[in-house]
């Protein structure tokens, strides 16, 4: 039903009849193809109420448009438009007969054509690559659909939306503070934590708040590229550090801060994205005694902590001695599963309470009700159980997926097994273009991250995610590429 309360407008004034108002701008709208014919028209004493006038003079005025047959009266049915309006055309508002989206704007923006375009959507025979994404399988349904129960009972669900956290839940902040607190390490209160959606989203806001245009800001070389794209979208000129087995280069790193005024520093300790490897106890010390030294903001995104099943867990940077300069980012999504957009940043409480704001401004409330949910998995334990079952299934498949790719196409990749994680650095040799590799493999979509010369990278390596994939899948991905390479 159309908000005729907005549409029809009374003028009291007027020497017009105020039935005879309310017909002609009937008309209008007919004639504008807002009505179409055969559309139900609002009873008289509906719209007598939402016109705030007398039912006669609804009445009168649609008495009116069946005299003049705009309009019909059907038995025990009420009004509609007549549906035999020869004059009349859906969209004969619009001259050119299209809808108005179909143009270009006339006005100019910022198209970000040189961002990634996300890619078509896959076949159904396709078996899907990630770049490193869980196994949502692992989720048990009824445990999640006893939590989305509970977050909406009545009491939780009024509580949830009209009480306002600028930074998030309180119910899932304190519990996720504890469960940080316990397993990370790091001494946090709830106070030191914002939620997101995503560790994305906690890059983004955090990176807003310090990067200015022209500020340098060192990453590694090669780096998680959705970072990078933030910190020159906020105008910032990227300096490149290299990554070796135990992580960034610290002898590079330092150097460079001798040399630069740096603004902030984006480190990826676990996991790194997207080369896997983990960085060593050494290099920790050595950049915790940087940052010190330099009074660098430094972006810890540890997007996939809860994934190091090999030994006995390194414990986050943040849980070292940075005097507050360590912004520290996390992310539930890697638990849960894609679709759970949930993310977090721990810091100081004045940088905290400014993210805070800054998250308002895109995301009024965040999504409370999600929180909500998780909270009640924190707190009843399932979402350890989870992480350990996880932990278990990622690394055997992990283990799997390294030994076979080296059986098969051992001299044509290269890899190191990591120790955590969700996915391997799959480094093919220069004579097999991975671009090529992947426009050939039939029966295989790669939607996670491609490092090669076509686009603009020295690398010629992918992501390739084992946690979402069973032992038959990465059976079957790894005959694809071989079959693939030998053609
Ligand atoms: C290194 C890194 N940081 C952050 C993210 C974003 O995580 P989220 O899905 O929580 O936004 C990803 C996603 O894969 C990632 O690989």
């Amino acid at each position: 039903m159309l908000p005729y309360k907005n549409l029809i407008i009374i003028d009291k004034t007027s020497h017009i009849a105020v039935f005879k108002q309310i017909a002609v701008q009937f008309i209008g709208l007919i004639q504008k193809g807002k009505l179409l014919p055969g559309t139900k028209l609002p009873s008289t004493r509906a719209l007598a109420y939402d016109l705030g006038l007398h039912r006669k003079t609804i009445m009168a005025a649609y008495d009116s448009l069946v005299s003049e047959d705009w309009i019909d009266s059907l038995p025990r049915k009420g009004y509609i438009v007549s549906p035999n309006l020869p004059f009349v055309k859906p969209r004969s508002y619009n001259s050119n007969g299209l809808s108005a989206y179909e143009n270009e704007p006339g006005f100019i923006f910022d198209s970000l054509s040189s961002y990634i375009n996300p890619s078509s959507p896959s076949k159904k025979h396709e078996l899907i690559i990630d770049d490193g994404l869980p196994d949502t399988s692992l989720l048990s349904p009824g445990i999640m659909l006893a939590g989305y129960r509970k977050a909406l009972d009545y009491p939780t669900l009024k509580k949830i939306s009209t009480g306002w956290d600028l930074e998030g839940s309180l119910d899932f902040r304190n519990s996720l503070c504890h469960f940080l607190n316990q397993t990370r390490g790091i001494d946090i209160t709830t106070e030191n934590l914002l939620t997101a959606r995503g560790a994305q989203m906690a890059i983004y806001l955090s990176a807003s708040l310090i990067i200015k245009p022209g500020d340098k800001v060192i990453v590694s070389d090669p780096s998680y590229f959705f970072a990078n794209m933030i910190f020159e979208r906020f105008g910032a000129e990227l300096i490149y550090v290299p990554v070796d087995h135990d992580g960034m280069c610290t002898e590079v790193l330092e150097e460079l801060l001798k040399k630069h005024s740096v603004k902030l520093l984006y480190v990826i300790p676990h996991h790194h994205h997207p080369t896997t490897v983990t960085m060593s106890t050494a290099r920790r010390n050595e950049l915790l005694i940087l940052i010190k030294k330099y009074q660098i903001a430094v972006i810890e995104d540890d997007y996939d902590y809860d994934f190091q099943f090999e030994y006995a867990p390194y414990l986050p940077l943040a849980s070292g001695d940075h005097e507050g300069n360590i912004i520290y980012i996390g992310s539930l999504t890697k638990v849960l599963g894609a679709p759970f957009r949930l993310g977090y940043i721990v810091a100081a409480k004045k940088f905290i309470r400014s993210a805070a704001k800054q998250r308002l401004l895109i995301d009024l409330r965040g999504d409370v009700f999600t929180e909500q949910v998780v909270s009640g998995l924190i707190e009843n334990g399932e979402l350890t159980k989870l992480i350990q079952k996880a932990n278990k299934l990622y690394r055997h498949r992990c283990h799997f997926a390294a030994e076979l790719f080296a059986k098969q196409l051992g001299g044509i990749v290269q890899l190191t097994k990591p120790n955590g994680g969700m996915a391997l650095w799959l480094q093919f040799k220069n004579d097999f273009p991975l671009a090529k590799v992947i426009a050939n493999a039939k029966g295989l979509k790669i939607i996670g991250s491609v490092y090669s010369k076509e686009r603009n990278s020295n690398f010629n390596a992918f992501r390739f995610g084992f946690a979402s994939l069973n032992d038959e899948e990465i059976i079957k991905a790894i005959d694809i590429l071989k079959t693939t390479i030998h053609k």
